[in-house]
Parts: structure tokens; C-alpha cells; sequence
């Protein structure tokens, strides 16, 4: 069993694989509208204290348990706790992971056709352009969402080595390069200036709104892929040598960073797109978010630029898919890592398999999408992944050995166990985390 488990081969791939999970959708396009709608920079400072104090102590959480048992969710809670408590907890992840990537693929395929779209208006295929681009044609969301899934596949069968971290440090880096030369672009445009106020002016009267605070922590239970097992698969991946301390700040920081830089983006370019004659406010007169920002303002402020706004919006939507596949693919390596380690089954009929399960998922929400696909986005994101957390929190925090855990720490950091970390991480994830991770399953079941 251990032979057939792959290792990342590097910390640069290790980083760029996790982060790559880490940075998606929900860091372009949910950090941004969320920033917008929350308050500002009010809303990003308090995102980032509790990326820094609940996040990254749940990531570290997911990055030990998986690198000690060497296992997918199931298997690490069966020989971590010795007997079979947690283990529907594991499995429950595995499922929850999985109708993430069903929804999120939809989401994915719009993002392909938008990016294929200024090849037709190129080749002067204006039939064509309208058709990729038709939100409401079933045909079309089935056909990019099924082109998402094979690209989503095709790499999980190269398993760990020459799949994940093969593409992950190719798209990566050009994901955040293209995303800078973007950002510098926008930022010269008329009316960016309004954009980058709002986004960096904190209104501080917001910042103690208890709603503000839930959303910003469930943001970041999101962004950072927590809960599902994600980071504990990828963490048991991780060679020995190294510093788990580390390269958990890393992804971290490497999250925050393109979050904030997504809104550095996106903001300015609403009020570019207003300056341009765009609507940018709901008629309740909050700044537009959701589909109707990514596929409408965004398109509009595209046009308005002229024969250079086709390429802006080719880089764009080719930035958009990037983010959504290396995230992707972590989705499905949950439970592909499970029908690999735990069932002993071959990579590339468990991918193809699973693959092709989750895609006649996606294909069920595409054609109910009014009544489904809303429902699965909440039951997975606002209430799955917190009381997933929560119980990762108490199994690090109450169940697993603080032996076991300093061992494994120690590992690629031989001094840890005097360095403040191991201060206060253990009173993060035994008390402090757990608790506020209630307060945002109690908010998403409306008890506030
Ligand atoms: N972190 C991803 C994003 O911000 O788009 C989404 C995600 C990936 C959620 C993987 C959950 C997961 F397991």
C-alpha cells in the first residue's frame, strides 16, 4: 500500500500544489464581492485575523494528521484513533468534497467558455461568441463543464508527482503573473482610483458587526479548502524533511495574498466599469456580486476598452479557469486517495470512475440548476465545512496523542518544541478555534 502512495518531490511543488487548492474562485471572485459588500478594508482586516488565527491552525491541524498516518481522511481516522469513531466523519468529508467539485465545476465551465469566447470574436465567429457565452443554454454548460471534468481527471491520473505538482508549478506561477500584469493594467484606467478607496478605506464602525465577522470566517474556511480533507490529503504527501510550521504560513500567506491582490483587481475594475456607463449597484444600492458581477460588469467593462478589452478578457477568463483547476483537482484527490490507499484500487480507473460520478452530479445540477444548485453550495460550504472543522479541531485538539503530534512536527523542525508555536497552537485548536467555529455554524443555521 505504501509503495503506490506518491510524495511531493519538492517544497516549491508542495507549496504550489496547496496553494494551488487554496487559491480558486473564492479567493478572485468571492474575497472581492464579499470585501465590497462587507465594509471595505474593515471586512479584509478582520479576514485577515482570522485567516491567521483560525485558518491556518486548522490547515496546520489537516497537515499533521495527514503526514503522521500517511492517508486519505478514512484511513487517518481509523489508525490514528484506533477505532472507528471518526471514521464517518472521514468519510463524510470525502462525500462533502465531492459535491464541491460538482458545483464548482459549473462555475469552472462558465469561466472556460468565457475564456474561448475572444477566440470566436477573434476568428470574426460572432455566432459562435454569443453561444459560449449564453448563461441560460443547458448544451453549452453541460459541454464546458464536461471539458472541465476531463482536464480535472486527466491530471489526477498523473497522481501526485507528474499530475498535481507538475501542474500546479506550471499554472501557478502564471496564474499570479498574469494576474499582477491585470491588476497594473486596471489600475490605470479612469475611475480606479474610487475602486481602490473603498477596497482600502476601512469603515470602522463595521468592523465589530457580528455578521461581518461570521461571513469573513467562513470565507476563509472556504478559501483556505478546509474541513473536506483536501489539506490533509495533500498533507500526507509531504516528505518528512520538511517544516510543516512553515510551509503552512506559506500557503497561508500565499492565500491572503491573492485574495487581496483579487480585490485590488476586481474592485477598481467595477468603477472603471462605471465610469464606462456600466450599473455597478443593486437597486438596494449594494456594489453587484455573484454571476452577475463575473459574467455581466466585467464583460461590459471588457467591451468598453476596445479591440484591446479581447485580450484583457481572453487573460482574464484563462486566469479564472487556472485558479478553478488547481482547486479542482485537490477536490477530486480526496476521494481518489481514498479508492487508491485505503480500497487498493488502480489511480486511473478510481479517477475515471469517481470523476464520472461527480460529473453526472453536476450534470443533475445543471439541469435543475434553479432548485439545486443553491441548495448544494450552502449544505456543503456553509454547513458541512464548519462542523467538518470543528470535528478535525476536536480530534487534533482532544483525541490524538500530543506525543504523536510534537513527533511529527519535529520531523522537519527538530526545535519546535520549545518555539511559540507549539505554545500556542494546541490552545487554538483544542479551544479557541473550535469555539468560534460554532459561532459560524450557528450564524449559517440562521440562530443569530
Ligand atoms: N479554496 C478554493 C477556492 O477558494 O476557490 C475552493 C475549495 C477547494 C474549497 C478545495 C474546498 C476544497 F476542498
Amino acid at each position: 500500500m505504501a509503495k503506490s502512495r506518491g510524495e511531493f518531490s519538492s517544497t516549491f511543488g508542495f507549496v504550489m500544489a496547496a496553494a494551488g487548492s487554496a487559491i480558486g474562485l473564492g479567493n478572485i471572485w468571492g474575497f472581492p464581492t464579499q470585501t465590497a459588500q462587507n465594509g471595505g478594508a474593515a471586512f479584509v482586516l478582520v479576514y485577515l485575523v482570522l485567516a491567521f488565527f483560525i485558518g491556518y491552525p486548522l490547515l496546520m491541524a489537516e497537515f499533521v494528521i495527514g503526514r503522521h498516518a500517511r492517508s486519505n481522511p478514512v484511513g487517518a481516522y481509523r489508525s490514528i484513533a484506533g477505532g472507528k469513531t471518526f471514521v464517518p466523519a472521514g468519510y463524510f468529508g470525502i462525500i462533502v468534497a465531492g459535491l464541491i467539485l460538482s458545483f464548482y465545476s459549473i462555475l469552472a465551465g462558465w469561466m472556460v467558455a468565457h475564456a474561448v469566447e475572444p477566440f470566436f470574436k477573434l476568428i470574426g465567429a460572432d455566432h459562435l461568441a454569443a453561444w459560449v457565452v449564453d448563461q441560460s443554454n443547458i448544451t453549452r454548460n453541460i459541454l464546458f463543464t464536461s471539458l472541465f471534468y476531463v482536464l480535472t481527471i486527466g491530471i489526477i491520473i498523473g497522481g501526485v508527482k507528474s499530475g498535481i505538482e507538475k501542474w500546479s508549478s506550471r499554472l501557478m506561477p502564471t496564474l499570479i503573473f498574469m494576474m499582477i500584469l491585470l491588476t497594473i493594467y486596471v489600475l490605470t484606467l479612469d475611475g480606479a482610483s474610487d475602486g481602490l478607496e473603498v477596497y482600502l478605506l476601512p469603515d470602522f464602525n463595521k468592523i465589530t458587526d457580528p455578521q461581518l465577522i461570521l461571513s469573513a470566517l467562513g470565507q476563509s474556511f472556504f478559501s483556505l479548502s478546509l474541513g473536506v480533507g483536501t489539506m490533509l490529503v495533500y498533507g500526507s504527501y509531504i516528505a518528512n524533511k520538511e517544516n510543516l510550521v512553515y510551509l503552512g504560513v506559506f500557503v497561508t500567506l500565499a492565500d491572503i495574498a491573492i485574495a487581496f491582490l483579487a480585490g485590488l483587481l476586481i474592485i477598481p475594475a467595477m468603477y472603471v466599469a462605471a465610469n464606462a456607463g456600466t450599473e455597478i449597484f443593486d437597486p438596494a444600492g449594494n456594489l453587484i456580486s455573484g454571476p452577475t458581477l463575473v459574467f455581466q460588469v466585467l464583460p461590459e467593462l471588457f467591451n468598453s476598452m476596445g479591440p484591446v478589452g479581447i485580450p484583457v478578457a481572453l487573460v482574464f477568463f484563462v486566469l479564472m479557469s487556472i485558479a478553478a483547476l488547481t482547486s479542482s483537482i485537490s477536490m477530486l484527490e480526496v476521494p481518489v486517495s481514498y479508492a487508491v490507499d485505503t480500497r487498493n484500487l488502480q489511480r486511473q480507473h478510481s479517477t475515471w470512475v469517481i470523476g464520472g460520478v461527480f460529473w453526472i452530479i453536476s450534470i443533475i445540477l445543471v439541469a435543475n440548476f434553479e432548485t439545486l444548485f443553491g441548495m448544494v453550495v450552502s449544505f456543503t460550504t456553509q454547513y458541512s465545512q464548519p462542523l467538518l472543522g470543528l470535528i478535525i479541531c476536536i480530534f487534533i485538539g482532544w483525541v490524538m496523542n500530543r506525543n504523536s503530534i510534537l513527533e511529527e512536527l519535529k520531523k522537519g523542525s527538530p526545535t519546535v518544541a520549545d518555539s511559540i508555536f507549539m505554545k500556542v497552537w494546541p490552545v487554538f485548536v483544542k479551544v479557541i478555534s473550535p469555539l468560534l467555529i460554532i459561532l459560524v455554524f450557528l450564524q449559517s443555521l440562521n440562530v443569530f
